[in-house]
């Protein structure tokens, strides 16, 4: 028989604690919870653009479920009360092995958009691809976040001269590095989009009109806002699969490489590689660094899977150029895994979009913390001093 007593008050009191304060961003542990908070937030059609890959969206799938295969092996009893995050990218130093990968129309995710996107990188002390597709300007941006690590990425046009224009600007307004994306001869088939009826701007269709009322917030930050344009384009009135088909252009080849390495002096990122044989075409064209990427799993639905991609891009080039990894980044522990595996930092899209539609700059905010406090455990509980010390034995995909 066990003996009892009548609670007390004082004792019950100590257990009772008030729930962590800062509200529904603060309490995401995962960008996942995000992603959950950015669903309810936005319109159907703008979490879709968003969420959503090409074709039957095999690519995206795989590419997250790469990243499940990952088996670490750690190390014990090494001392890790102090763990180094930070690398070096193109030359610089960045204080962990991420970046913001280039995406469009930013805005349309949530008016604070790339200038939020841009002014989170800067305080985490890593680098923000501003896209083609972007909607703020080059000028502006710079001018949001004058100590960001900004870089530009460019697409090839079908217009020459206004490509060469858009590489003008990026220099006279002081950005480090162009990025160039190469997976986009013609536009992906974006399945979600079509059935959606998406468009850019977003069309006032009686099913958008409904879909306002369950998402007042952001239709009111749409309609009293700065309007949503492309801020390096002119405006376009249709979908984007249109848009990308009239001004993309699919008979570029190397020789584009080569041209605007003479165009550009500052350091060059070839985005979209998915062979070790074309990492090395590009870098034989002058790039000084490749994305290994299928574009987030948007353009050819079942092409290469990043993560297992990346080996071979590493052994043609490694040593002769910088090699960045992206697709289905979802944690800092992902980031580790890509590193180990010879890659020198992984670049997000989605998620940071994710905190971004769940909540403007505190959401993007949250997204690097998340990714920050991630890769330092990580390396903790691997027994790694540094990511300057991960090696690919740490890492074995399981079959
Ligand atoms: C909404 C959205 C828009 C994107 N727009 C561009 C773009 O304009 N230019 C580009 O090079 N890549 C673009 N991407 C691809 C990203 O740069 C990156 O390759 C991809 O998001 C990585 O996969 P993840 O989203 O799983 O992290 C876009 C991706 C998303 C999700």
């Amino acid at each position: 028989m066990v003996a009892r007593r009548m609670p007390r008050w004082s004792e019950f009191a100590q257990l009772v604690r008030p729930r962590a304060g800062g509200g529904r961003l603060a309490r995401a542990v995962t960008i996942g919870d995000l992603r959950e908070i950015a669903r309810r937030r936005v319109p159907r059609a703008v979490f879709d653009y968003t969420d959503g890959a090409a074709g039957a969206e095999i690519s995206l799938r795989r590419s997250r479920e790469a990243f499940e295969r990952v088996e670490f092996r750690p190390s014990v009893l090494r001392d890790v009360s102090v763990v180094d995050t930070t690398t070096t990218l193109l030359g610089r130093p960045a204080s962990l092995p991420f970046g913001f990968a280039p995406t469009g129309f930013t805005r349309l995710m949530h008016t604070e958009g790339e200038a939020a996107v841009a002014r989170v990188a800067a305080r985490a002390g890593v680098p923000y691809a501003l896209s083609t597709m972007g909607t703020t300007s080059m000028e502006a941006l710079a001018e949001a976040a004058p100590d960001a690590r900004r870089w530009f990425q460019l697409y090839l046009w079908r217009d020459r001269e206004a490509s060469r224009a858009l590489v003008q600007r990026a220099r006279a307004c002081g950005y480090e590095a162009l990025v160039l994306t190469v997976d986009v001869p013609v536009a992906g088939p974006r399945l979600r989009d079509v059935r959606n009826g998406f468009s850019i701007p977003p069309a006032l269709t009686l099913r958008t009109v409904a879909n306002a009322a369950v998402h007042p917030r952001w239709w009111v930050d749409l309609l009293t806002t700065e309007p949503l344009t492309f801020a390096s384009l002119q405006s376009w009135g249709g979908t984007i699969a249109e848009l990308v088909d009239r001004l993309f252009e699919p008979s570029a080849t190397v020789s584009d490489v080569r041209a605007l390495r003479e165009d550009w002096s500052g350091p060059l990122v070839v985005k979209g590689v998915q062979t070790g044989v074309d990492a090395r075409a590009v870098v034989d064209a002058g790039a000084d660094a490749v994305v290994v990427s299928n574009h987030g799993g948007r353009q050819l639905d079942r092409a290469p899977t990043p993560l297992e991609a990346l080996p071979d891009v590493v052994a043609s080039v490694g040593d002769r150029a910088e090699v960045y990894l992206d697709g289905g980044v979802m944690d800092g522990a992902d980031v580790v895994a890509a590193v180990a595996l010879g890659a020198r930092a992984c670049f997000v899209g989605r998620a940071y979009l994710y905190g971004l539609m769940a909540g403007g700059e505190r959401g993007v905010q949250r997204v690097a913390d998340i990714l920050a406090r991630d890769v330092t455990r990580t390396l903790q509980l691997l027994g790694v001093g540094s990511v300057a010390e991960l090696t690919p034995d740490r890492v074995r995909l399981r079959p």
